[in-house]
């Protein structure tokens, strides 16, 4: 074999060589990109964010999913339900939320980004059991002053619709608000704001 010849083979092989490098290095790229797509079960248990369509909810419904094991909530507040928030901050432990955990963006009265949809974890923070949703106004079992929120069955820790906690119960905070931000108009991301 010449000289010329054995360079001519040792180009070759390089070359197939470095497409083979190439074309691993590519699938090594390729498979975390997709998997960040379609997070496994693993994966979200561990905190992946949860996507939620929103559009089938309607005013004064409750939905609820799950992120990082927990319920949250979303719910779609009516007008009357947001206009009686503030009737009651004099019954409530922290009504502005000072001492109770929001992302920055729903540090405001509604504890919200869009005042009429609400979105907090269903965790109570006394023990940690969920509340119910109770709409309902004046219902005999909660008295004749309620306006609507969330009624813990433990040990009767009672929020409002802003998931403020009421004073004299044994829950100390308001309920969680997670990270959160809108997709588009009706799809919410939960777990994620960046
Ligand atoms: S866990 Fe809710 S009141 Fe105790």
């Amino acid at each position: 074999m010449s000289d010329q010849q054995v360079d001519n083979s040792k180009r070759r092989f390089l070359l197939i060589a470095t497409g083979i490098a190439g074309a691993v290095a590519g699938a090594g790229v390729a498979t975390p990109f997709i998997a960040s797509f379609f997070p496994s079960e693993r994966a979200k248990a561990a905190g992946a964010p949860v996507e939620l369509d929103i559009s089938k909810l309607e005013l004064g419904q409750q939905v609820t999913t799950e992120w990082r094991g927990k319920p949250v909530w979303v719910v779609k507040r009516t007008p009357e339900m947001l206009a009686n928030l503030p009737k009651l901050d004099s019954k409530l432990t922290d009504p502005t939320s000072a001492d109770s955990e929001q992302p920055e963006y729903c540090n405001n009265a509604a504890r919200s980004i869009k005042p009429e949809i609400w979105v907090a974890l269903g965790v109570c923070t006394h023990l940690g059991c969920s509340p119910t949703f109770r709409p309902d106004l004046a219902p005999a079992d909660l008295g004749s002053d309620w306006l609507g929120g969330f009624y813990c069955p433990c040990h009767g820790s009672k929020f409002d619709l802003a998931g403020r906690v009421y004073s004299g119960v044994p829950a100390p905070k308001n309920l969680v608000i997670p990270p959160h931000k809108y997709i588009t108009e009706a799809r919410l991301l939960i777990g994620d704001d960046k």
